[in-house]
């Protein structure tokens, strides 16, 4: 039976009424669409699909979008308020990418990375993505492109 969630997404409050099975990135895609989320998998192992919820990195797959109710979620289309967050001019400026399909997720896990732990080694943001699968980069411009975000300073957004 449907049921009433409500949720800020990207500062923006949102409130649909939708079976309790539909997913949290089936949610942000389809109902709002915000197809910057990525599906690469639907089983939790790939990271393409990774959000903030309250400021912590999760995988939108893996949880039901009627166990957000209530809470903040950030997608990559609300980190830039109309310029590049610094993440992702690291991205841009360290050939982070090739086909794009991992980046949105990659630059989300990136952002909560960069919060926790704003002066990374190499090796810690290695391991920060270890839940974030590249099929195309080898994952050092990956690392290049965060290291650049954390000299630049600033602090991320979650
Ligand atoms: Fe969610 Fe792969 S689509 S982890
Ligand atoms: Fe293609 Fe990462 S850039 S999967």
């Amino acid at each position: 039976m449907p049921i009433p969630v409500r949720l800020r997404v990207n500062d923006t409050d949102r409130e649909h009424v939708i079976e309790p099975r539909v997913l949290l990135v089936h949610y942000l895609r389809d109902l709002c669409g915000l197809t910057g989320t990525h599906v690469g998998c639907e089983t939790g192992i790939c990271g393409a699909c990774t959000v903030l919820v309250d400021g912590q990195a999760v995988k939108s797959c893996t949880l039901f979008a009627v166990q957000a109710d209530g809470a903040s979620v950030t997608t990559i289309e609300g980190v830039g308020n109309g310029h590049l967050h610094p993440v992702q001019q690291g991205f841009w400026d360290c050939h982070g990418l090739q086909c794009g399909y991992c980046t949105p997720g990659m630059i989300m896990a990136s952002i909560h990375l960069l919060a926790q732990n704003p002066s990374p080694t190499r090796a810690e943001i290695a391991e920060g993505l270890r839940g974030n699968l590249c099929r195309c980069t080898g994952y050092s411009h990956i690392i290049d492109a965060v290291a650049q975000a954390s000299a630049a300073g600033e602090v991320a957004r979650g």
